[in-house]
């Protein structure tokens, strides 16, 4: 009893570029927005309206927001850690706006600290006006969970600091979650475990998977969320990024890589592979080295 539609949300954009220490012109990253959409995904996550001092590479929100031609039917998502994030996303005419923004919290106190400076049970305040005023502006509101099964700095997680996050991003109003393995070092049973937690909070249709790959494991990882029934998965085309505080951490799953997978077991996913991996090749080329997905290379040298 697979699911047999999956959703894509690639995060290239901003999961993917937000490490990037080379700087990548607000046109590339727009360029990227619209190969994606016109592979077929459905949901793109654009930038994040985070400290520039903090992410220098997102410094160009707006700028990139406002050069985007929207598609219809495509939805476009942005981070907002907090208030000043969120006016500066709304800040724009409405057809500007983002559908959807997303609050980032962690199942890791020490993480929490690294990446947004306060502590776990401070981020939810910060967030709960987030949460209202999106939701009174119509904007659906998505939260990720960082670190569910393994953290940089405090190691391994267990799933009841899941299972508190996930109720405490249920509590504020929070409509979907996303458990992220932020540093890619969960393997398939963790990743059911921490998806246990979550779901007895949020209904399988409101949760999605967001794997990171660094230790490979990001495929075995999304084949095991499968099989419990999620069927949204936040996936980097060319395998871009990883998170700044999150040291050692590699890029998101490869696009590619999900989507091969998923077809070849019959799912669908409505992206066409040979348009996606052109994205990749598109954005690799601007940062001069070969897309970071083993489909692609297959497929490309076949
Ligand atoms: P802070 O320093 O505690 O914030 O940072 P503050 O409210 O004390 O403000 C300090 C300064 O930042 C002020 O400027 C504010 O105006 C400015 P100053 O007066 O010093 O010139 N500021 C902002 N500027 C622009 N946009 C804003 C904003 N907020 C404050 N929204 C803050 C707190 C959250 C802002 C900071 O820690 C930050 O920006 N962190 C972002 C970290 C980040 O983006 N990490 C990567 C994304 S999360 C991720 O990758 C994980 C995920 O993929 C899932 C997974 O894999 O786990 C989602
Ligand atoms: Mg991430």
């Amino acid at each position: 009893n697979l699911p047999p539609k999956v959703k894509i949300v690639d995060v290239g954009p901003r999961d993917g570029l937000q490490n990037e220490k080379q700087p990548v012109s607000a046109e590339i990253k727009i360029g990227l927005v619209h190969r994606l959409q016109d592979a077929g995904l459905k949901e793109i996550e654009v930038t994040s309206f985070v400290s520039p001092k903090w992410v220098p590479q997102m410094a160009d929100n707006a700028e990139v927001m406002h050069g985007i031609r929207r598609k219809p039917g495509v939805r476009y998502s942005v981070l907002t850690p907090n208030m000043k994030g969120f006016e500066a996303a709304i800040a724009a005419p409405r057809e500007e706006w983002p559908d959807e923004i997303v609050v980032f919290g962690a199942a890791s106190e020490a993480f929490s600290q690294r990446n947004i400076n306060c502590s776990i049970a401070e981020s939810i305040e910060r967030f709960r006006p987030v949460v209202a005023a999106a939701r009174e502006h119509g904007i659906y509101v998505r939260g990720a969970m960082s670190c569910t099964v393994g953290c940089p700095y405090e190691g391994e997680i267990a799933p009841s600091r899941v299972d508190m996050l996930a109720g405490l991003m249920k509590e504020i109003g929070v409509q979907h979650v996303g458990v992220a393995d932020t540093i890619g070092v969960g393997t398939p049973l963790k990743v059911q475990r921490a998806i246990e937690a979550t779901l007895k909070h949020y209904g399988v249709d409101d949760i999605s998977g967001h794997y990171h790959d660094t230790y490979g494991q990001a495929l075995g990882n999304t084949l095991a969320s499968l099989e419990m029934g999620v069927w949204q998965y936040d996936t980097s085309s060319a395998g871009l990024g990883g998170c700044p505080y999150a040291k050692g951490a590699t890029g998101n799953v490869a696009t590619e890589d999900v989507v091969y997978m998923l077809h070849g077991m019959g799912i669908e996913t409505g992206i066409d592979l040979d348009r996606l991996i052109d994205a990749g090749v598109y954005i690799s080329e601007a940062l001069g080295r070969e897309p970071n997905s083993r489909a692609s290379k297959a497929i490309r040298t076949k």
